[in-house]
């Protein structure tokens, strides 16, 4: 049964949303992957016309959601950022106001947290983060998913290795902390998360009975884990970092070796685009590429399902 409060509701952060909403988005994104095996599409979107704004590129997040409307009858209206002037020329709140009277959702990829919360606000659409600087919201419920199809459960300890303090790693912390899965983020001192959202996840882990550790030493944060994940040193918008990221994250590259030290059988996971040779081996990359495949697919159905739940008359 679809908890009520999905309803007309935005994805800003997972921290929005409790246990049993991510539970249920999970369901739906299983089912719904199980549908589009067995050949079946369905109209759960018709009639409805989604806005796509785009500030930053994107391989998956874009096809995820033009695919996921195209599947279930929706209109899909890409927005790049030479076709709309947002925040630059026109107000995000007079952009908001206009989507909101033509479409009935928004998913927004940029920069900043604060646009996303703005066009939720006056928009009166669901509107659906799909990255900003901060977050990653539809990224972590690909993982949760991917990591429940692989081990049959929750209950798996995530290690996530690299920037602690990027959009990934923070979105993951939200995410495990709020469904009850052990998370230890893997990092230099100097890319910890910021302490306020590890305070505030570990307020999630508290309730969930998870733990959330922080760590610079992999051996430590590696140990017992079913998942291990990275990503890219230097996110979008970060390019002039690039080499001063590499020369702290060296030690951190995931390897063969460095994944010796997880669980005797952890997967390795990555958002993708992947560096290969940067962030992971392609060795390393290549004994996990069918599951980290899967994740990429499995962004599709969960986008699926956070919209179908948000803005499905058939559900
Ligand atoms: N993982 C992810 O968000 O990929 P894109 O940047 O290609 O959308
Ligand atoms: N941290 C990466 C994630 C890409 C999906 C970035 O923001 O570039």
């Amino acid at each position: 049964m679809k908890p009520t409060s999905l309803k007309g509701r935005s994805l800003l952060t997972l921290a929005d949303y409790s246990k049993e909403e991510i539970i249920y988005l999970l369901d739906l994104s299983d089912e719904l992957k199980a549908r589009k095996r067995r050949g079946e599409r369905g109209g759960l979107l018709a009639g409805k016309n989604v806005a796509l704004i785009f500030e930053k590129p994107s391989t998956r997040t874009r096809c995820a959601f033009t695919v996921a409307c195209a599947d279930e009858g929706a209109h899909p209206e890409y927005l790049g950022v030479n076709d709309i002037q947002l925040g630059h020329k026109e107000s995000v709140y007079d952009t908001a106001k206009v989507l909101g009277r033509m479409f009935d959702g928004i998913e927004f990829r940029g920069f900043r947290q604060s646009v996303v919360r703005e066009l939720a606000e006056y928009s009166g659409v669901p509107v659906f983060n799909g990255l900003t600087d901060e977050d990653h919201p539809t990224q972590a419920l690909a993982d949760l998913m991917t990591i429940r199809e692989r081990f049959g459960t929750l209950a798996v300890k995530l290690a996530f290795v690299g920037d602690g303090r990027n959009n990934v790693a923070n979105a993951l912390m939200i995410a495990a902390s709020k469904v009850g899965m052990d998370c230890a983020v893997v990092s230099p001192r100097e890319l910890w998360p910021d302490v306020e959202r590890m305070e505030r996840c570990r307020a999630f882990a508290a309730e969930s009975g998870a733990s959330l550790t922080v760590t610079d030493d992999p051996a430590e944060g590696l140990s017992g884990a079913g998942a291990v994940y990275t990503d890219v040193w230097a996110s979008m918008g970060e390019e002039s970092k690039a080499a001063e990221r590499a020369a702290l994250l060296a030690p951190y590259r995931v390897d063969v070796k460095m994944l010796s030290l997880a669980a005797p059988e952890a997967i390795l996971l990555h958002c993708l685009p992947a560096v290969k040779g940067g962030e992971v081996t392609a060795a390393a990359f290549a004994l996990h590429e069918e599951v980290i495949f899967d994740q990429a697919e499995n962004r599709m159905h969960t986008i699926k399902a956070v919209m179908a739940a948000a803005m499905s008359d058939a559900l």
